[in-house]
């Protein structure tokens, strides 16, 4: 993770800096503060390059004068529609643009208006700088980002430095799903993936493991009959946070439950070979709800939480479930395995019943990558969601556009439900055809959760990246962690009250040593608490909940 530090603003010594701009600050006062310090070369640069500060845009000027190797400007576009997550891609964009340099300095300043737009900003450089580079060898280092660090300029450090204390446990639970997510199935199989788990105990999450004697014993038929054509025991991980007043017995916990699937072949009904290797990641539910947990643990959320992921690998071999066989749910239900290759559906089957079952939770949400056709139907850009509980679902797809982590509503209903109808057994793991194939799946799963209030989201399409975002690098996505951690921030945490609106941002203090002559004469200014102060271990932080509402809404 990048080092942050959060300074007063003054000119860097040497290294590079890092100057967000909307497009009203062209021109403007920071401009020209940073203008008249680096003797006109800013403002040169910028006519040279045409940089205009629309979003998304990004210039570098190299030896820019003052002893700075590179001056990198952002775009933030539009002042008026500047939000948290325009902070944390200029973040991001910003951290893409200095992969060479080892460390730089970000003035902040022209991103305000809300509490935390510095922290909004250090989260989305350190989402963008995170790498998976375990297995690279042979690169060279000078092929090798840099970066190591940032330190951002802002007003008030201690204010921003409090504020990130819980953006930095997020940005660690995001950190760890990514690397479950990356890391290919050889090495990540269901025991590897239990044994990483317990690293959360640190945090003080219980963590509880049970193997296949254990899933036996509770008759996780419907799980089982997934891992029983592979080498590779099953596992399910029960992780639990207990972060409120555990005297007060009347309140439920909130769960999450992911599917694990740590390689899906298909199994019998094996599937086609061109992109199978893209199944190494059919644990993101899983990784997801582990990143998740570490989050809420690492800034101490004030709630209870229950985290379960079912973990196993579906293989064909000659001990493998066949289509046609009859297998029995922890539920007592009977489900007929059409196809070996919905394997999704009978793990979280039994993984949702004893979760209800034991925890009988205010609500379950899980996370799984469960079929094509929601990508068929809803491409990369939402994770489909279904959900028995209006409500439920609407906060979901609240904080889902807070975050950048979109989720778009798909139907339930009886006639669907009817196509899982079985000649032989209770229901089938797959409907008629192809028609609907995620909400027959959903439907599926629905018959699990025994009433409780729950919501599904199908993630096949947005776990994975095929490109660069602004705070997500190619890849493992961890889609999901900041979403749900936002949610539970938002309604079952300790309310705080209504915080006032927040005035709009003042015009920026001026750089520290601004008038001077000679940028040699320019040290570090602000007193005491422009020291660099590195990431500070979590204390009971400002959960996101208790952050001043932004100005203007989110993304
Ligand atoms: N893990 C897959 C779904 C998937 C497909 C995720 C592509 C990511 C990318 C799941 O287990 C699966 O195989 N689903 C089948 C269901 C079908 C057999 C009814 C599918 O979507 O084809
Ligand atoms: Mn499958
Ligand atoms: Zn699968």
């Amino acid at each position: 993770m990048l080092d942050i530090a959060f300074a007063k603003a003054a000119l860097p010594e040497s290294g590079a800096l890092v100057l967000p701009l909307a497009e009203e600050d062209l021109g403007g006062a920071l401009m020209g503060e940073w203008d008249r310090l680096l003797g006109g070369s800013l403002s040169r640069g910028v006519a040279a390059a045409e940089f205009k500060g629309r979003k998304g845009q990004s210039t570098t000027l190299y030896a820019p004068g003052g002893g700075l190797s590179r001056l990198v400007l952002v775009g933030l576009g539009k002042r008026e529609a500047l939000d948290a997550a325009g902070a944390e891609a200029a973040g991001g964009n910003a951290a893409a643009a200095l992969g060479k340099e080892t460390v730089a300095s970000v003035d902040a300043r022209a991103i305000g208006g809300w509490a935390g737009a510095a922290a909004d900003l250090a989260l989305g450089a350190t989402l963008r700088a995170w790498r998976f580079d375990r297995y690279r060898t042979t690169e060279k280092p000078e092929d090798k980002p840099r970066l190591t660090g940032i330190k951002v300029l802002c007003e008030d450090p201690q204010a921003a430095k409090a504020e990130w204390a819980s953006r930095r446990a997020v940005a660690e639970g995001v950190f760890l799903a990514r690397e479950l997510v990356s890391e290919p199935a050889n090495i990540l199989n269901p025991p590897e993936f239990a044994d990483r788990l317990r690293k959360l105990e640190k945090l003080g999450v219980e963590v509880e493991v049970f193997g296949q004697k254990d899933l036996e014993k509770l008759g996780f038929g419907s799980m089982l009959c997934v891992s029983q054509g592979s080498a590779q025991p099953p596992r399910m991980v029960v992780m639990r946070w207990n972060g409120t007043d555990s005297k007060k017995k009347d309140s439920k916990p909130v769960a999450f439950v992911g599917k694990g699937v740590t390689f899906d072949t298909g199994g019998i009904s094996i599937k086609p070979a061109g992109g199978m290797e893209d199944m190494k990641w059919d644990m993101a539910g899983a990784g997801t709800v582990a990143g998740l947990m570490m989050a809420l643990a690492g800034r101490k959320a004030k709630v209870d939480v229950v985290g379960l992921v079912g973990l196993v690998e579906n293989m064909p071999s000659s001990t493998a479930v066949r289509p046609g066989d009859v297998v029995t749910s922890y539920s007592g239900q009977t489900i007929e395995v059409i196809n070996t290759d919905a394997e999704g559906r009978l793990v979280l089957a039994d993984v949702l019943s004893y979760c209800k079952k034991r925890f009988d939770p205010a609500f379950m949400v899980n996370l799984a990558t469960l079929t094509g056709a929601i990508i068929v139907a809803l491409g990369n850009e939402h994770a489909g969601l279904f959900s028995n509980d209006d409500g439920l679902a609407q906060r979901i797809q609240e904080a889902g556009k807070a975050v950048g982590e979109l989720a778009w509503r798909m139907p339930l209903g009886e006639a669907y439900d009817r196509a899982i109808k079985s000649d032989i057994a209770d229901m089938k793991n797959v409907g008629g055809g192809r028609a609907g194939g995620s909400i027959t799946a959903a439907q599926f799963i629905q018959r699990f959760v025994d009433g409780c209030p729950w919501a599904h989201l199908d993630i096949a399409g947005v776990a994975w990246g095929s490109k660069d975002q602004p705070t997500v690098p190619k890849g493992a996505t961890a889609w999901g962690v900041r979403l749900l951690d936002r949610l539970v921030a938002e309604h079952h945490e300790g309310r705080t009250p209504a915080p006032a609106e927040v005035p709009a941002a003042e015009p920026p203090a001026a750089v520290s040593g601004a008038g001077s002559e000679s940028p040699a004469v320019l040290a570090e200014g602000g007193g005491a608490s422009a020291d660099a102060s590195i990431a500070a271990p979590v204390a009971p932080a400002p959960a996101p909940a208790a952050r001043p509402a932004t100005r203007r809404p989110r993304r």
